[in-house]
């Protein structure tokens, strides 16, 4: 009772309704927050006539991975992570069936696609956990072209090596390269000594209880970064990012392989590469360069932008970004350096077009020196640009959180706790988003885009300490929806909320 009054109190002073249970305060545990509610098996659904069907089983399972040294075991989809790559064209029907031989509850989020609502993946929202030898049948159609993956959307799995990329391509893609290369980025632990729970677990006991603190952290969103000097293995944050993650891993991955080993990625000089470059990590930011290279951004998050030329680019956790190269004549590294990070060293692969010797795994292109393209400054094809129009109606959003305690949230509660966004369909909807503390946080919406200002659609976008976003949307695509941050930890920890219409 003590707590309830306490948070009657702290609630009472956001002006919000003090109407949450009890559970609240016991913290992060996996789905203290989520309604209980039973979904049952989706009835099935078939194709529209002459409609493609793709069809592909997953089963997640444990495994041992050989990380190019470290061997560790982990959960994965099939033998590899990054796990098989789903590909199909746009307007394709996907059949995609989870076959869960894990010791443990888990599903599928298909992370970015605009996909009906029963097949988002998201238990206790849109689905039942699927059980442990239980399999769940997604079906949905895939509506636009673009890069991008999926994972678990239960716990912190998505922090083990249940993540693979997904493409679907463009009917009407000109095509102007020759090959095509898949860049999975990725922070490990798991298997190394600490699960991705036990990390999660250390982060909340090191926070303290919730009677150093208590709620009162959801309104001290300054405390956010004050802790990570003291960190092993983390730096004091910086421009632009502040402090942008929590977790001292002790490997950075690009496709599976620490930078002692990388994948190695063959070509000939002058041919053009389409590199299709995806964050799975799960608290790191990125920046990623090719050594000796400038690379032309086409997409982000699956939509086309004006092609910009950069010589390095950052990419949080959830973002994608599409870039096409001319290569150049020798053995080049692509680094993806972790931000703000200070041990584990960074992650890295070789393109090779000619011969010479490999550059070692420390080394630092230039690139990484010069200007770092911000994604949300890009602009948007004319082709891409959501149409300017007056929104319908508006809503607030405010990211807020500490490290101590650890606890994250969402205008003024955990995940559960707060007031899910409300729209009616057809509406353009506004979301004024705010991130009250001083990390960074990658915003993601599931089941549609949003525009900024400019008109430049993403799914995922980064939000500077104390930054101000506005987000439209339009509302076509009836569900439940989440939108949340996409450091795992944080979403987990309760920085999510819900959008939900009819
Ligand atoms: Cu990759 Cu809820 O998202
Ligand atoms: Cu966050």
């Amino acid at each position: 009772m003590h707590h309830l009054s306490r948070r009657q109190v702290v609630l009472g002073g956001l002006g919000l309704a003090a109407t949450a249970t009890l559970a609240a305060c016991a913290g992060a545990s996996n789905g203290s927050g989520m309604p209980s509610r039973s979904f049952g098996t989706p009835a099935p659904i078939t194709p529209r006539a002459g409609q493609r069907l793709v069809e592909t089983r997953l089963t997640a399972r444990p495994v041992t991975l050989d990380l190019g040294g470290p061997t560790v075991p982990t959960w994965a989809y099939g033998d590899t992570a990054p796990g098989p790559l789903v590909r199909a064209t746009a307007g394709d029907f996907l059949r995609l069936t989870l076959d869960n031989q894990l010791p443990a509850d888990t599903t599928i989020h298909w992370h970015g696609i605009r996909l009906r609502n029963a097949a988002d993946g998201v238990p206790g929202l849109t689905q039942d956990p699927v059980k442990p030898g239980g399999k769940f049948v997604y079906e949905f159609t895939a509506p636009d072209p673009g890069t991008y993956f999926f994972h678990p959307h239960v716990g912190v799995q998505l922090d083990r090596g249940l993540y693979a990329p997904m493409v679907i391509d463009d009917p009407h893609e000109p095509g102007a390269y020759d090959t095509e290369w898949v860049i999975v980025l990725d922070d490990w632990v798991d298997g190394t000594g600490r699960t991705p729970d036990e990390v999660l677990n250390k982060l909340i006991a090191d926070g303290g209880t919730a009677s150093s603190g208590g709620m009162g952290g959801m309104d001290m969103g300054g405390m956010g970064g004050m802790d990570h000097g003291s960190m092993d293995g983390m730096g004091m944050g910086s421009p632009p990012w502040g402090d942008a993650g929590d977790v001292a891993y002790p490997y950075f991955l690009i496709n599976g392989k620490v930078a002692t080993a990388p994948d190695t990625l063959k070509g000939k000089p002058g041919q053009r590469v389409r590199l299709r470059v995806i964050n799975a990590a799960s608290d790191t930011v990125f920046t990623v360069a090719l050594g000796g290279h400038r690379l032309t951004i086409t997409h982000t998050d699956g939509h086309a932008v004006q092609p910009t030329q950069v010589g390095a680019f950052y990419i949080g956790m959830g973002e994608r970004y599409d870039a096409v190269l001319t290569l150049q004549d020798g053995v080049f590294p692509l680094v993806a350096s972790p931000f703000g990070k200070t041990s584990g060293g960074q992650a890295m692969a070789l393109v090779r077009t000619g011969s010479g010797s490999a550059p070692g795994p420390d080394v630092t292109p230039a690139e990484l020196s010069g200007q770092v393209l911000i994604g949300s400054q890009l602009q948007p094809a004319d082709s891409a640009k959501l149409a300017a129009k007056e929104p319908d109606a508006t809503a607030h959003l405010d990211l807020q959180g500490s490290m101590k305690p650890y606890r994250w949230g969402i205008n003024g509660a955990p995940f559960g706790e707060n007031d899910p966004l409300t729209v009616k369909a057809g509406q353009r909807l506004r979301i004024n988003a705010t991130n009250m503390t001083m990390m960074t946080h990658p915003l993601h919406l599931h089941g549609h885009t949003f525009a900024l200002p400019s008109g430049l659609r993403k799914d995922t976008v980064l939000m500077a300490p104390m930054q101000s976003l506005t987000l439209d949307l339009d509302a076509d695509n009836a569900g439940d929806w989440l939108i949340h941050c996409h450091n795992i930890y944080h979403g987990e920890a309760g920085m999510m909320i819900a959008l939900n219409y009819v």
